[in-house]
């Protein structure tokens, strides 16, 4: 080893030992002829002095030093004098008295300052990715990510599941995401599809008799990128047979106990609150809602409804419902807020935003089309007192919870409304098994076509398959979605039955996952699972809103690696050999 000690170690009591220590030139003082280096390393800094007194050359050599020179400095452990310790350095009681210098690698001057605390560009973070990652921000985030990496690991083999890693290169799944595609360069015109999920073969594996497995895999998704999204994901992807739903949040229950114990040292309580979609939608206008505040969208559409009002009479007449939230201490709102909050809930799909200031009178520019009664009434029944401000909408159930639920958590941040030191944890379950796509005008699984129906829901599969429930689960954490998975279809007539609705033919179906197909036909067992989102779940731990700080290589909003400038532009002969012709 070059080094005797990390740069985050040495502490008072190793006062008098010879070490040597290698890191990168963090900063550099010069103070009256003491010049002080700091060093650093994954572990932290440790302050090295380099006196003239002691070696006039070795000073020298130090007046050299630049930012992100590696060195190797060589010197005694000594008791910094009083009143020049720092309290806020685990290693801030010593310094290192140097008594040799090797400069190990110069470097330019870096593009921005790695322990400097001015807010950067992401496309200089990420171009710069491998000084990026020099920050202790970033190796906390990568540290983090490993260890959950870990705990899930050692978890899973205690309880006996096997790791089986599926191709990367095989047929699409059906997700919902677009695939990428890779030409096959030996079977001309055909294409491999990077897997959305292994989620067919971990069905194949049950078939097999795997029994209990999980994989850390990464999985290829074509689709908008956000702040949680991006083009490569990891999953901690688990399918377990002969078992039912308990089983499954139990097992995953017990991870998240043991992650969050793990990494956060902070307890929490299992078993986790199962709140039905219904509910969610109803009270939060979310299938992932927010438990960390209040806020709660509340049904008004008896109260509102028989009033003079063309808009909602007209809304009510067409099946609509009315919904309103109470924002609280908000009747403060100037003409400019209302108007914004009403361009918010435009955008999620509303025709408009109805809103009522809670004054010494009800203040709205709707409140003539209404009854005293009626208003005293909502105001009941929203819980509002003097100041507040609610805000109503009318229309489609499903557009009113989306519309008054983004509302709830675009006014939670705004207000600052959010305990963010809870831990929130829940799942929501007996989602829908189908939802209706009226842009396509087709019937889509809800969260993928082998999820099995409610038994209790059996008999409405093909009278009113919006009305069946699924025996899916998403396991909610803060707000966001960190994990979906379901109980599957283990019967063909079923499968048949599913694939029907979903307007998927017999000869596309045994095009598209024929292989699993023939699988389940030799006894496949009762089984079912789960993925959890391994980038989200970090993040959601270190409470960062963008997966990007949890992944060493991340794309950008635009699905470009500014580190290595992919995608980029390949030869012709490549494009030849994959028997592909570009237009343009
Ligand atoms: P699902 O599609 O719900 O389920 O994905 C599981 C979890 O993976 C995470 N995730 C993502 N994270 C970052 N970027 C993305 N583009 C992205 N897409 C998904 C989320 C999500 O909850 N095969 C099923 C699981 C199953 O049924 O067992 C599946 O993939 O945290």
């Amino acid at each position: 080893m070059l080094r005797t000690h990390h740069c985050g170690e040495l502490r008072k009591n190793d006062v008098g030992k010879e070490v040597t220590l290698c890191g990168w030139v963090d900063t550099r003082r010069d103070h009256g002829g003491l010049i002080f280096i700091d060093v650093r390393d994954r572990w932290g800094v440790t302050q090295t002095v380099f006196n003239p007194a002691v070696s006039k050359e070795l000073h020298g050599k130090a007046e050299q030093l630049r930012s992100e020179y590696v060195i190797q400095v060589k010197g005694k452990v000594t008791e910094r004098p009083p009143g020049t310790e720092n309290a806020k350095l685990p290693t801030g009681q010593i310094e290192v008295v140097a008594a040799d210098l090797e400069i190990l690698n110069t470097s330019p001057t870096p593009p921005f300052e790695i322990s400097g605390t001015e807010p950067l560009s992401e496309e200089i973070r990420l171009k710069y990715r491998f000084l990026d990652i020099r920050r202790p921000s970033m190796m906390r985030n990568l540290t983090t990510r490993h260890k959950v990496t870990q705990i899930a690991r050692e978890y899973f083999n205690n309880l006996q599941f096997i790791e089986v890693e599926t191709p990367y290169l095989t047929k699409s799944t059906p997700e919902g995401a677009r695939d990428f595609l890779v030409p096959a360069r030996l079977s001309p015109g055909e294409f491999y599809a990077l897997p959305q999920s292994p989620q067919l073969f971990k069905q194949i594996l049950m078939v097999s008799g795997i029994d209990r497995y999980f994989q850390i895999v990464r999985c290829f998704r074509d689709e908008d990128l956000r702040a949680d999204r991006q083009l490569e994901h990891t999953q901690i992807d688990v399918e377990m047979s002969f078992v039912n739903e308990e089983d499954i949040l139990g097992v995953i229950e017990n991870l998240m106990a043991a992650v969050v114990k793990g990494v956060l040292c902070r307890e929490i309580k299992t078993p986790f609150l199962r709140m039905p979609y219904d509910e969610a939608m109803n009270r939060y206008g979310s299938d992932k809602p927010d438990l960390r505040f209040g806020m709660e969208l509340r049904d008004v559409t008896d109260i509102l409804k028989g009033s003079q009002s063309k808009i909602f009479e007209e809304s009510f007449a067409k099946g609509g419902v009315a919904k309103g939230i109470l924002v609280p201490a908000a009747a403060s709102f100037s003409r400019k807020d209302l108007d914004d909050l009403t361009q918010y809930a435009k955008d999620f799909g509303a025709q408009g935003l109805a809103w009522f200031k809670i004054q010494d009178a009800v203040d709205s520019p709707i409140r003539k089309f209404f009854s005293d009664e009626q208003m005293n009434r909502l105001t009941r029944e929203l819980g509002a007192e003097k100041g507040g401000l609610i805000l109503v909408v009318t229309g489609d159930w499903k557009m009113v919870c989306i519309v008054l639920g983004a509302l709830r958590f675009h006014l939670a941040q705004k207000l600052n409304l959010i305990a963010r030191d809870q831990l929130s944890l829940h799942w929501v379950v007996k989602f829908p098994l189908f939802e209706w796509n009226d842009e396509e005008k087709r019937m889509q699984a809800c969260h993928h076509p082998f999820t099995s129906p409610q038994p209790g829901d059996l008999h409405l599969l093909e009278s009113e398959p919006l009305k069946v429930h699924a025996r899916a689960y998403d396991l909610v954490f803060n707000g966001t979605e960190a994990g979906g998975g379901s109980i599957r279809i283990h019967n063909r007539d079923i499968q048949k039955k599913v694939f029907g609705i979903l307007g998927i033919e017999d000869k596309d179906a045994e095009e598209k996952f024929g292989f699993l197909l023939k699988a389940l036909e030799f006894g496949a067992p009762p089984h079912g699972g789960i993925a959890l989102g391994l980038d989200r779940l970090t993040a959601l731990l270190l409470g960062l809103d963008s997966i990007r700080e949890v992944i060493a290589f991340p794309k950008t909003q635009k699905g470009i690696c500014p580190l290595s400038q992919a995608p980029s532009p390949v030869s012709p002969r490549q494009i030849k050999e994959l028997h592909l012709t570009l237009k343009a």
